[in-house]
């Protein structure tokens, strides 16, 4: 029997011990021996669980047990999270997270220090909720050079841009509706701001390159400029609007940025919607893979936490390998970048519109909407294009997007 503690009691700690009790048949003949809950750490009193009884208060009880091998952090954060985490890996202990902050502010260290250790840190849950990716770019996916990931990666944004696209739906509630599903962070901003996100492609990023790509030097913007009026011009155009986390190889650098984008309906990532997240990777060899599956949400969660602790359970005392070295990875500046904007303009500055950005422009006008229209330019840079279009002054209306093909 494999003993477990769970630190954090919350939406995924409590989904990781379901999971483990629902499936503990399957559970226990995959990991190969039987996996018990012995701990669950959190500071909070929950009488009347059903597993009150494993319930602690003090982690030094968990550390000291040898009969704990392996630890979920659940807890989130980089404050207690972190040091619990470097305390159960230098004891040997493997450690199983959600944590995408932990992971990318801290994931090289950690990493070093489990194999150091002998014993693992797997992160599986920390990307895409319930999808698997990270484990097929550290295991599958190890013959090809990655050349670009894409993805979806916030369940929370996807949902509110779904439903304000096909409901019409007020973000506020939408919102708040994301947050009682358990979707979103316990600060919205996270979400809506693109940090968290982010942090999920700083991790999928380090894994591509190998190198670390530190998710405070990424570009990102989040969803709260995204108005109902964009949906409209989206509609007409035959596109759809994702906040999108991209990484591509870029003139021997890594290109990593967050933002709202307009995408084709061609494009794979535009059935992606509400809840759920996908990731497209696309390799030399392989051209394009895409992993779907629900991005948030308790169960999914833990299920992927859950993965994880069978792989430790599999691989006691062996390193499961993680291409993900200390090295800082070249970022290289967003300005680079060549792609189409989309924008709007007052009604009276269509004509300066024209003049700044020539003739490539794309006019693009709603039946009913008489005081502003819209603007596709042609393939330009992203410092070219911020040039011109602050030269529209007040005269731009809402925020541009920009486009991918
Ligand atoms: N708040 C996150 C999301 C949870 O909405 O995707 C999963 O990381």
């Amino acid at each position: 029997m494999i003993n477990i503690a769970v630190l954090g009691y919350g939406t995924v700690g409590s989904g990781v011990v379901e999971v483990i009790e629902k499936n503990k048949e399957l559970v226990g003949k995959k990991a190969g021996e039987e996996l018990a809950v012995k701990y669950i750490l959190d500071l909070r009193d929950f009488p009347g669980d059903p597993h009150e009884d494993k319930l602690v208060h003090d982690f030094g009880q968990i550390l000291a047990d040898d009969e704990v091998r392996i630890v979920c952090e659940t807890m989130g954060g980089v404050g207690a999270a972190y040091e619990f985490t470097k305390q159960s890996l230098a004891a040997g202990k493997s450690v199983c997270t959600s944590n995408k902050e932990l992971v990318a502010a801290h994931g090289p260290e950690l990493l070093a220090l489990a194999k150091e250790r002998g014993c693992n840190y797997l992160f599986e849950a920390s990307v895409g909720g319930g999808i698997p990716i990270i484990r097929p770019l550290n295991s599958c996916l190890t013959a090809e050079r990655i050349e670009s990931i894409t993805g979806i990666l916030n369940g929370t944004t996807n949902y509110i841009l779904s439903k304000m696209e096909f409901e019409g739906a007020d973000y506020e509630n939408v919102l708040k509706a994301a947050q009682e599903k358990g979707y979103a962070e316990r600060n919205p901003e996270a979400d809506v701001e693109g940090h968290d996100a982010c942090r999920k492609i700083a991790i999928l990023s380090s894994l591509m390159t190998g190198r670390n790509v530190d998710y405070q030097k990424i570009y990102t913007e989040g969803i709260t400029k995204v108005e109902p009026r964009d949906f409209e011009y989206a509609k007409k155009l035959g596109m759809s609007i994702k906040l999108l986390a991209i990484s591509r190889e870029k003139d021997g650098g890594t290109l990593a940025m967050v933002s709202p984008f307009l995408i084709d309906g061609d494009h794979p990532l535009h059935m992606v919607n509400g809840v759920f997240n996908a990731v497209l990777v696309h390799g030399n060899m392989l051209g394009d893979a895409m992993f779907y599956g629900r991005g948030a949400g308790k169960l999914p969660t833990a299920s992927a936490v859950v993965s994880d602790v069978i792989d430790c359970a599999r691989h006691m005392g062996r390193e499961i390998m993680c291409f993900w070295s200390a090295k800082e990875a070249d970022l290289v500046s967003i300005d680079r970048m060549e792609r189409k904007f989309f924008f709007r303009v007052r009604t009276d500055c269509e004509e300066k519109a024209k003049a700044l950005f020539g003739d490539g422009l794309e006019k693009v006008a709603l039946a009913e909407v008489a005081e502003e229209c819209g603007f596709v330019t042609p393939v330009m840079t992203e410092k070219d294009f911020a040039d011109r279009y602050a030269k529209l002054g007040d005269g731009a209306v809402g925020s541009r997007l920009r486009m991918e093909a």
